[in-house]
């Protein structure tokens, strides 16, 4: 959740009244954590460096102008932080609203209902309407896939089913960056890149004409357990359909002796 704690110095401030002391370098929303409160999030996780892209853990510092994000937002000693005022509920609420805007509205169909932070994170902010609707002819490459031959942008990335183990939806990616970073920094594969800038960026695997299967991808699937939306999907037994043969094997690691069924 925003950047690791490290071992440092003891640095004591207070997040919304609540007296919390963590070892220095430890981010506002870490802190924020330990004393028990959870700030708004879409990028930051638990097991990544802090990224700062989504803009959803927005804090107030006193003495400090601005918004800054809590997940990049190291402590210092005596620091007042305010996780929760009608400025920062409106200001999450316009960048739920941007998100959503740009995002299927499949949600009761999609794989990840219920188990979707996007959707999550919606219904935290109270987001309840979205005024934004996506300009004719839009060439956002993240925007509405036209679905059942119905939509709004003829230059979306089509879905990339190329990997044995897992899908890829380009429409459904909100650009956090969790998948690029957890393939880099969990996996350390740096088969996954950003291209593009603002509308026009998006998640990448390898390099031009590559799909997932012809990149780097080792189908480690840290990527899919990074992603908070139904971007990056498992594929379903049903998909996958029933194996030809499948083989166990003990996995050589470490002395445990763990056995796999690989099909
Ligand atoms: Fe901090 Fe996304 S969680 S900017």
């Amino acid at each position: 959740m925003g950047t690791p704690a490290k071992v440092g110095l003891p640095v004591t401030l207070i997040v919304d009244g609540i007296d919390v002391t963590v070892p220095e370098g430890t981010s506002v929303m870490r802190a924020a954590a330990e004393a028990g409160i959870m700030v708004p999030k879409l990028c930051a996780s638990d097991n990544m460096e802090a990224f700062g892209s989504c803009r959803l853990c927005v804090v107030e510092i006193e003495g400090r102008r601005g918004t800054p994000a809590s997940c990049t937002t190291p402590v210092m000693e005596g620091m007042i932080v305010h996780t929760q005022s009608d400025k920062l509920r409106r200001m999450r609420k316009g960048v739920m609203e941007l998100y959503i805007s740009d995002h299927p509205l499949d949600c009761l169909t999609c794989a990840a209902n219920g188990d979707c932070e996007l959707q999550d994170m919606a219904g935290n902010v109270g987001l309840r309407d979205v005024r934004y609707k996506a300009p004719e002819g839009a060439t956002l490459l993240n925007h509405f896939a036209p679905r059942d031959g119905v939509g709004v942008n003829a230059h979306y990335t089509p879905k990339d089913e190329s990997n044995p183990y897992f899908t890829f939806d380009p429409a459904k990616c909100i650009v956090c960056s969790r998948c690029v970073r957890a393939c880099e920094e969990v996996q350390g594969t740096f088969a996954l890149t950003i291209e593009g800038r603002g509308f026009d960026s998006r998640v990448k695997a390898g390099a031009i004409g590559d799909d997932f299967l012809t990149s780097d991808c080792v189908s480690c699937g840290a990527c899919v357990q990074a992603c908070p939306t139904a971007t990056l999907q498992e594929k379903s037994v049903i998909e996958l359909g029933t194996p030809e043969r499948s083989v166990i094997t003990t996995c050589a690691y470490c002395g445990v002796g763990c056995s796999f069924k690989a099909e």
